[in-house]
């Protein structure tokens, strides 16, 4: 990306310093940051001290065969005893873990003791079934407590699991199965999604049409009709439900493998994501402690991610729990069975620290902004975002609306490959600025580099490398080392290239820009889709914009813009075109001016919320759509196409 690049351009100067009290009894205070700059390992090896460990670790990185790192190697511990049992024998058994909320309705609370007793059954279970250590175990379950309960109890016994989104098909489970060779899988009959059962087990049974597992562990909550395959499929209340609540945890090493999780990625075949223990859950522990502020005793904390992505893992299972913390997990949807269905339950809980996705953010505010008001959301006083860039005007809709104008809002960035949080404000201590992540955290080294690798100035663009090994890091990928090799230390000699657009501004905090594939060439100008979307949601009549770089004969790509428009706008009204052109031709300068605006009702997401341009791309240069299938809704594209003037 070039220096003349427009990401300069977009300039945002609206700033939040983090409340007084707040940033009186931060867990993190400013020394952090100094203390890692004098000594990063000796403040990783500090904060792995906040996990208990069977035997300590004396060494702390191993990096004499980059990019394979080894971190706390002699180190042993259980991560489930870490998430669990620890909190028990502090005195916090009663403390509730889980605060379950079914989409029905129905809730139920899971105390650290008694999710002990559940792990230690879970686990007896898995080992009756023949899982060891070193086994892998799939997991294709809702948003239920025994999807925590699953993973913890494979952790216990060494297992790694790999769990597979639940939105996910029989073809990519099996895939995913055969990649990791699971001996078991975890499902249930089904869940509940937008008021009624959603069938899970039928896509497993498919699944294994093609691929073989030992046995299938089936939990029951819709309680519909399943296809059973005898000595093959086992009822979790029955098989769980019978054993002992006594389970000694053994301890295993630092790098034993704890998770697979794979990553879509644009093309090939899916990357099989490792992470081990104690480096990941020192990293997820640490940053959960220091980004959210969380204060286990006082806190009600919800990520609202479903437990198939790495936000889930990390920042639902491992580090929530790590910490002790008090948490909501719900099973549906936002707008189930109304939309104000996220703030209800902010409300009955008294959430006090909410973690959540733009794209959620953005459809709060296409449904309005009395939605939330009609809720008490005062007990709120942290907010983060993670996913995508979040757009400077939800940014501020999300401070204001969730936040009373008052909760530090902490943009997450972060990856399944880096397994936690790496740049983020934190919120006792950074003046925040809406739509950038700032600054890598205490221990992280991050910055934007050029095209030759070379560190960009302040107001410089390029790409975000990571510059030195970090403890949650990807180990490699599952059985390719050669791909882990290529995808991610290849581009640039050392570094670890993440594959995003980023510019520095002029303090050097790092804004993101989106995916590299996704920035668009004008006239010989990188322009960000990021920006362009950005300065496009700062009208006030859009929701949300999806931009695209379409081929174009004068100027090698021009700008398409897809908008939601807000609640009141009207979509044929030609002269809001012709506004928004110019909003954004003032916002970011005449270049970035969109060629063409279509306002439509529905952009095609991912399932987990990103926008896929690709498809957007095929219909602004009028190509036959690509594949549809990673779309969490592959009717949009349908929508979109029907809804469109013609094309040209
Ligand atoms: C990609 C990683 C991290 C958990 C969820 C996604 C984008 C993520 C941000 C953010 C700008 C972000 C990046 C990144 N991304 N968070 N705060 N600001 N972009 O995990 O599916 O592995 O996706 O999500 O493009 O590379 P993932």
């Amino acid at each position: 990306m070039s220096n003349e690049s427009l990401a300069n351009l977009l300039k945002e100067e609206r700033r939040f310093a983090p409340p007084a009290d707040l940033a009186a009894n931060a867990n993190v205070t400013a020394e952090a940051y100094e203390q890692a700059k004098a000594d990063r390992l000796g403040f990783w090896a500090e904060q792995a001290r906040r996990l208990t460990w069977a035997t300590e670790p004396t060494e702390t990185l191993d990096w004499t065969n980059p990019p394979f790192a080894k971190w706390f190697k002699d180190g042993k511990l259980n991560v489930a005893y870490n998430c669990v049992d620890r909190h028990v024998e502090a005195g916090n058994g009663d403390r509730v873990a889980i605060h379950f909320e079914g989409e029905p309705g129905d809730s139920r609370a899971i105390t650290y003791a008694e999710l002990k007793d559940e792990v230690s059954r879970a686990a007896n279970a898995l080992t009756e079934l023949g899982v060891q250590a070193g086994d892998r175990v799939a997991v294709y379950l809702p948003m239920i407590p025994e999807a925590v309960i699953s993973m913890l109890a494979c952790a216990r016994i060494g297992a790694a699991h790999s769990v597979v989104f639940g939105g996910f098909s029989a073809d990519a489970i099996a895939k995913r199965i055969e990649d990791a060779d699971a001996k078991v899988v975890i499902t249930s009959d089904g869940g509940y999604r937008r008021g009624k059962p959603s069938a899970l087990k039928p896509a497993v049974d498919e699944a294994l049409t093609r691929v073989s597992v030992e046995k299938v562990l089936v939990v029951q909550r819709t309680k519909q009709d399943v296809a059973w395959t005898e000595g093959r499929d086992l009822w979790w209340h029955e098989t769980v439900g019978r054993q002992s609540a006594e389970h000694a945890p053994q301890a295993f090493d630092a790098e034993q493998p704890l998770f697979i999780l794979y990553t879509s990625g644009t093309t090939g075949k899916p990357k099989g994501i490792l992470h081990t223990s104690g480096g990941y859950l020192t990293q997820a522990s640490y940053t959960h402690h220091a980004v959210f502020d969380l204060k286990p005793e006082t806190d009600v904390y919800w990520c609202t991610a479903d437990i198939g992505w790495v936000t889930g893992h990390s920042y639902i299972t491992y580090g929530p729990l790590s910490n002790g913390a008090t948490q909501v997990i719900y099973e549906g949807t936002p707008d189930t069975p109304h939309q104000g269905r996220i703030s209800e339950i902010v409300q009955k809980y008294g959430v006090t620290i909410l973690y959540t996705a733009p794209t959620l953010i953005r459809t709060f505010m296409k449904w309005g902004d009395e939605i939330p008001a009609k809720f008490d959301l005062s007990s709120l006083r942290v907010l983060g975002s993670v996913g995508e860039p979040i757009n400077p005007e939800a940014w501020v809709w999300y401070r204001k609306h969730f936040g009373a104008d008052k909760c530090p809002v902490v943009d997450t960035w972060w990856q399944t490959e880096t397994g936690a949080i790496m740049i983020s404000p934190l919120p006792g201590v950074t003046e925040t600025k809406p739509g950038s992540a700032q600054r890598a955290l205490p221990g992280i080294s991050a910055t934007v580099v050029d095209d030759e690798a070379a560190e960009v100035p302040n107001g410089g663009g390029g790409y975000l490398v990571l510059t030195e090994p970090w403890p949650s890091m990807l180990r490699t990928i599952w059985g390719d080392d050669q791909r882990f090799i290529d995808t991610y230390w290849s581009r640039f000699e050392g570094k670890y290239f993440a594959g995003d657009g980023a510019k520095k501004d002029e303090d050097g905090d790092i804004w993101l820009l989106g995916r590299v594939d996704d920035v668009m060439l004008v006239s010989g100008h990188n322009i960000s889709t990021t920006e362009v979307e950005s300065a496009l949601v700062s009208h006030p009549a859009v929701a949300e914009a999806a931009v695209v770089g379409a081929a174009d004969a004068t100027t090698g790509q021009a700008i398409v813009a897809f908008v939601i428009l807000r609640g009141s706008a009207n979509a044929d009204d030609e002269s809001l075109v012709a506004d928004l052109r110019n909003h954004v031709g003032t916002s970011l300068g005449p270049i970035a001016k969109p060629k063409r605006i279509l306002p439509v009702a529905e952009l095609p997401k991912t399932r987990s919320g990103k926008i896929m341009r690709r498809l957007l791309r095929d219909v602004a240069e009028n190509r036959a759509v690509g594949d549809v299938t990673t779309l969490a809704d592959s009717s949009v594209m349908d929508l979109i196409q029907a809804e469109l003037p013609s094309a040209s």
